[in-house]
């Protein structure tokens, strides 16, 4: 299917927030160049494969994970070049979710980001080499990549803290129990444990890689960024949950209504859309709280603040 889709829509906190869409915007782009300069070029053999990675990584998603490792960073006083590295591994890794997700032994998507999935723009056994290749290259970034601190204790620290939240406890392991839930009855507990694995440790992570970049950052301080990320990854999924019933798809670039296709458990089917919102306000007030303690400290709190601003009034 053929729709109108571009990732890089206005901001909806733009209100509160009048210079967060330029910064956003250029923390989208950055990344956007940072990524094309460590994917493989496609003359490089196996180019349908690097072709296939390139399409599936460049296709202009919202980039919402690297924009939060910028955000921290600039909260806490460090430059955007020392961010870089991190930000395209943990980008790397969510594109590689993506590849995998939308396979047919999982969701069976046809449409990611407003065009077809990998597995349809090329095939199956592509799409699962797409997703091998980016898992290794984002750790490859870590250790040994551009655009992060030079000290191999705060490298080896970044891929501690990406590979757990890629495994079993983080990523893999949600997407585990969101495929073991389809067709049963899940508690909320049950729901908020799976969103917190599947999509929060992703986002959770963004936000401690770029704190571990700054290895004397006092101990309060990592702990209301720890709250910060816990409250918004978990809001993430809430409201990608509210996107798949109540989104367009012409403007989420993915199908809508997939999860009661699929007779999957999510918050809005376990706890009815209203209380889904009202949890994603709960959550984004949390964070925000949270982010109290960076001001108290003299950092800058405020794009951190517009980053929970944006996730949770975003529309796609
Ligand atoms: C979609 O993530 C999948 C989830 C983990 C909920 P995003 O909404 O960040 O997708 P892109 O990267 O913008 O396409
Ligand atoms: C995706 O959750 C989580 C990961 C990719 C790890 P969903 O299955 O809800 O994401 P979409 O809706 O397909 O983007
Ligand atoms: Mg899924
Ligand atoms: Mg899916
Ligand atoms: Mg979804």
């Amino acid at each position: 299917m053929a729709v109108q889709f571009s990732a890089v829509q206005p901001s909806p906190a733009a209100g509160r927030h009048p210079d967060f869409a330029p910064q956003l915007k250029q923390w989208q782009v950055r990344v956007e160049r940072e990524l094309s300069a460590r994917l493989p070029a496609v003359e490089t053999q196996p180019s349908r494969l690097h072709e296939a990675i390139r399409y599936s990584v460049l296709s202009g998603g919202k980039r919402v994970r690297p924009a939060l490792v910028y955000a921290t960073g600039t909260a806490i006083g460090l430059p955007e070049s020392m961010l870089d590295g991190a930000a395209c591994a943990v980008e790397l890794i969510h594109a590689y979710s993506l590849v995998h997700d939308d396979l047919p032994a999982m969701d069976d998507d046809d449409l990611r980001r407003g065009r077809p999935t990998c597995h349809k723009a090329y095939d199956e056994a592509t799409a699962i080499l797409v997703g091998d290749s980016l898992q290794c290259l984002a750790f490859e970034l870590l250790a040994e990549g551009p655009g992060l601190p030079t000290d191999s204790s705060v490298r080896l620290e970044l891929v501690r803290l990406l590979a757990i939240a890629s495994g079993t406890s983080g990523m893999a392991g949600g997407q585990a129990l969101d495929l073991a839930a389809i067709g049963r009855k899940l508690s909320l507990a049950e729901v908020e444990e799976m969103h917190v694995r599947k999509t929060g440790a992703l986002i959770h992570v963004c936000v401690m890689m770029a704190a571990a970049c700054a290895p004397h950052l006092p101990d309060h301080i990592a702990r209301a960024l720890d709250e910060y990320a816990r409250a918004t990854g978990l809001a993430f999924q809430i409201q990608d949950d509210l996107l798949d019933v109540e989104g367009d798809v012409a403007v989420i670039g993915k199908a809508t209504g997939a999860d009661r296709a699929h007779d999957k458990p999510t918050y809005p089917s376990v706890a009815g859309i209203e209380p889904a919102h009202e949890r994603v306000q709960e959550l984004h007030t949390r964070a925000l709280s949270a982010l109290a303690k960076l001001d108290a400290a003299g950092l800058q709190s405020a794009p951190l603040a517009a980053m929970s601003d944006w996730l949770v009034l975003r529309k796609y």
